[in-house]
């Protein structure tokens, strides 16, 4: 097998266009940030308020990828990677281990507004982004993508099974407890009126983060999460880190 390289990588590495983006694309861009700005009160952890503060201005309308890219870079040493579309495991992984978060370029239709199965430049900003500022969330993220790449090198599809279910369980799907109340950190919720809003109601099945049974548990990344494990605080993630550390060891 043959290793990735950023070089390699450079020609799947998409041109965000903006005369590809329809008139829709802009309006649907604003609702979904004047629905969410009122959706996470109360709702998003701190850090993901925080966060958002940063890049707030520049992602009132589509941003522009370069742009807000330079300015992360600057910031906190992340940059963005432009894709037409989901990039397979391994080339994400290995993205996220160089300080790469891969984005999608196109914005979803107005049929998706609350929920779209599909990752676009919508739910890759807005719910991802805010939270790099976080050293916690950027150094486990990094953190996962090392992992994998380390064991993509050793082929071990097992522990890269676990480690994908590790990130769904967190970064896409992750709740939390911050001064006694649960608030959503994944980006799947912070992106979606009805991920949001479904994750902190009595109606999905929340089970305490438990490492071995989360790395075990199947995902179904295609509709609304109606299995969560909660966290006792978000910078918890830094004892997951540990622990999935002594697993790999074990
Ligand atoms: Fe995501």
């Amino acid at each position: 097998m043959q290793s990735i390289t950023l070089e390699k990588l450079l020609c799947e590495r998409a041109n965000q266009n903006f005369s590809d983006y329809q008139i829709q694309a802009h309006r649907n861009w604003r609702q979904l940030l004047n629905i969410q700005l009122e959706s996470i009160e109360d709702r998003a952890n701190q850090a993901f308020i925080e966060g958002l503060e940063n890049i707030k201005d520049l992602i009132q309308d589509i941003p522009s990828i370069n742009h807000l890219s330079g300015f992360l870079q600057e910031e906190i040493g992340w940059q963005l990677w432009p894709v037409i579309g989901l990039l397979e495991a391994d080339k994400f992984f290995y993205l996220l281990s160089h300080r790469y978060f891969p984005v999608v370029t196109f914005v979803r239709s107005n049929t998706d507004i609350n929920f779209s199965p599909f990752p676009d430049l919508w739910h890759d900003i807005f719910g991802h982004i805010p939270l790099l500022f976080s050293q916690t969330y950027s150094n486990f993220l990094q953190y996962l993508g090392y992992q994998y790449v380390t064991v993509e090198n050793a082929n071990r599809k097992d522990i890269k099974q676990n480690i994908a279910r590790l990130f769904w369980y967190t970064i896409e799907a992750g709740v939390c407890y911050e001064k006694g109340k649960l608030r959503v950190y994944g980006a799947t919720q912070l992106s979606s009126i009805e991920e949001i809003k479904y994750a902190l109601s009595d109606r999905p099945i929340r089970y305490p983060f438990k490492l071995e049974e989360v790395i075990n548990f199947p995902v179904e990344d295609d509709r609304v999460q109606d299995r969560l494990f909660e966290i006792p605080s978000f910078e918890y993630l830094r004892v997951i880190q540990d622990d999935f550390d002594s697993y790999l060891k074990s």
